[in-house]
């Protein structure tokens, strides 16, 4: 049996069946209905991370000025991939989508075959030096100019006693200065809001054996020591809302994530 066969629940399949995708099974789907029955308003958070993820993109390569992007934790191919926001503002902004799920890769190189400006390589975040000295990503990232790192949805699968704030370090120590980082973390917020937050973490450790939410201010902490853009660490539809963003204080569920993007001096 390979890897491909084997219907175990999967992170990316979960967050498919969550974002309304066709690219999951049976077992995804039972984590994914239990994270539903813990959080109802589940569907509305998903859909504000791919929204807040796309505003980033923008920024990033209209604003800031970004021609290259690494996006570790890419998942499966949906609608309005990175790629995609930043080719449709830069048509030569190079993409690197890094994931550890054969799955994943085997979808976005199907997906990118005939693209030179966007590659997929396989690495894990908790193996950061693996990372950085994959051939391709040093092929298609040039290291003395501005990167790019995106870590949107991932950091929340990497546990406590697997250091992910060294894992930040080490990943933004090896870009040049003027290189900027996005988190995207789920939370819990502390207050009377997270009823479900428990329950939803279970569902996720129970079903993919990792998943660990943290507060504001440890997800603000892997920022440290960067240049921290307004409105700083907050929760996802605070980040620069678009005219159509919901705003956290009419849906609980949007207080369970958190933002920040940081430039480095
Ligand atoms: C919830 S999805 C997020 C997808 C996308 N970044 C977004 O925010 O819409 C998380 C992705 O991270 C990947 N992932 C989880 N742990 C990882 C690790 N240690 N190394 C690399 N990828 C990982 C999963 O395979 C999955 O594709």
């Amino acid at each position: 049996m390979t890897e491909f066969d084997t219907p175990q629940p999967n992170i990316a399949r979960i967050y498919d069946y969550l974002l309304g995708g066709k690219d999951n099974y049976a077992p995804d789907r039972e984590v994914g209905s239990r994270i539903e029955q813990a959080l109802p308003a589940v569907h509305l958070g998903v859909r504000q991370q791919r929204a807040v993820l796309r505003r980033v993109v923008r920024h990033l390569v209209a604003e800031a000025g970004l021609r290259q992007l690494i996006d570790i934790g890419s998942g499966l191919p949906t609608a309005d991939n990175v790629h995609q926001i930043a080719q449709q503002i830069e048509p030569d902004t190079r993409v690197v989508y890094v994931d550890n799920d054969p799955v994943v890769l085997s979808h976005a190189r199907a997906l990118l075959a005939d693209r030179k400006e966007t590659v997929v390589a396989v690495g894990d975040l908790r193996d950061p030096a693996a990372i950085l000295a994959d051939p391709l990503l040093r092929e298609h990232i040039d290291f003395d100019q501005p990167v790019g790192l995106l870590l949107c949805g991932i950091l929340h699968y990497v546990l406590d006693e697997e250091q992910p704030a060294l894992i930040v370090k080490q990943l933004v120590d090896a870009l040049p200065s003027g290189s900027y980082v996005f988190i995207h973390h789920l939370i819990t917020p502390g207050d009377s809001a997270d009823e479900g937050t428990t329950a939803a973490e279970a569902a996720l450790r129970q079903g993919v054996g990792r998943g660990q939410f943290r507060s504001l201010a440890e997800v603000a902490a892997f920022l440290d020591g960067l240049e921290l853009l307004e409105p700083g660490v907050v929760t996802v539809t605070e980040w620069r809302p678009d005219a159509d963003t919901p705003a956290v204080t009419e849906h609980p569920v949007l207080r369970l994530a958190a933002v920040g993007v940081a430039r480095k001096p």
